[in-house]
């Protein structure tokens, strides 16, 4: 691996000489490690841009803001769009129309910024082989429209940079330890591009929104603690409201599904037997900590045949 950051950070330096190039990282592994890489190559002629569109998990942005701008240093973009994505899909509620507008609507924030900066000819991109393998594979059954952040225009006029082209996941994350990204980004598991966008059910409000993150970062923070090893795992609000009773009074809150996966690929799944002492804990936690939730589910279905997100 050291041998591959070598090699590659003098070709970016020959491709790219002393011109500027732009990367929009989305805070995942792979768009992560080749802004890292391409970083080292070029240093300030790297500009990275991260959209927050308001359907990120807790604490994501300023995860973000930590690693990329105080630890590396490097030029950082952050946008504060959740407004704006909010106000687009007000109203909304048919999943495949909700990916639409997350997806149309980012390469809309995504060229605004560009166009504020000049000169730009690179357009740095974390794809790995297993993207370049799938996009040739014929056949393939499209369950949902596939928004990816950093997935970008077609029609610019830039030169692509895809630094991690020859590498399989693994070998991505073996590259982000060498180049000391925290475990946190290169452990992390997969996040869709639309977000907790394909989690919240029914129309996205901020209010729900909320609710959702916290109750997803106490999951999260349960698993983490017990140091269980899951290839996926989230929460899912169901938009779904139901009866309960807290010290004797009658409530009527949301419900919040917990989901759990292993997978090899994302395109089937085995839901995880995860032990009942955790899910108690982390039941508990949600509905004492989330006071707008009063019950908590689990998600015991694979795929197929349900999908791994709920929508
Ligand atoms: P599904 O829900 O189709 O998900 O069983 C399979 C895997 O893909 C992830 N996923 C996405 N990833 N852009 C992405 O980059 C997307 O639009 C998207 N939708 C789903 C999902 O989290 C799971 O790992």
């Amino acid at each position: 691996m050291e041998d591959f950051i070598s090699r590659s950070i003098e070709d970016i330096k020959k491709k790219v000489g002393d011109k500027k190039a732009l990367c929009a990282l989305s805070g995942g592994v792979d768009s992560s490690v080749a802004a890292v890489l391409v970083h080292k190559a070029i240093g300030d002629n790297l500009t990275c841009v991260f959209v927050d569109h308001g359907l990120l998990r807790k604490n994501e942005r300023q995860e973000v803001e930590r690693v990329f701008r105080d630890e590396f240093h490097m030029n950082l973009i952050v946008v504060d769009a959740e407004d704006r994505f909010l106000d687009k899909l007000k109203g909304v509620t048919d999943p495949e129309k909700k990916r639409k507008v997350i997806g149309e609507e980012f390469i809309r924030v995504f060229e605004e910024e560009q166009s504020k900066l000049s000169d730009i000819a690179f357009l740095v991109q974390g794809t790995i082989k297993s993207d370049v393998i799938e996009s040739g594979t014929k056949g393939k059954v499209a369950v949902k429209s596939h928004h990816n952040v950093g997935g970008l225009p077609e029609d610019v006029n830039f030169e692509l940079l895809e630094p991690l082209r020859e590498l399989y996941k693994e070998e991505v994350r073996e590259v982000g330890r060498s180049l000391g990204i925290s475990s946190d980004i290169v452990e992390r598991q997969p996040f869709p591009g639309p977000g907790l966008g394909v989690r919240c059910l029914g129309e996205l409000t901020k209010d729900k929104l909320d609710i959702l993150r916290d109750a997803d970062y106490i999951f999260r923070d349960e698993v983490k603690k017990a140091g269980l090893n899951i290839w996926q795992y989230f929460a899912v609000l169901p938009n779904i409201q139901s009866v309960g009773v807290v010290d004797g009074k009658r409530t009527y809150c949301h419900t919040i599904a917990l989901r759990a996966v292993n997978s090899i690929d994302g395109m089937t799944a085995e839901w995880v037997k995860i032990p009942l002492d955790i899910l108690e804990k982390v039941s508990t936690r949600i509905t004492d900590e989330v006071k707008e939730v009063n019950r908590v589910v689990f998600d015991i279905t694979s795929k197929p045949p349900a999908t791994i997100e709920w929508e």
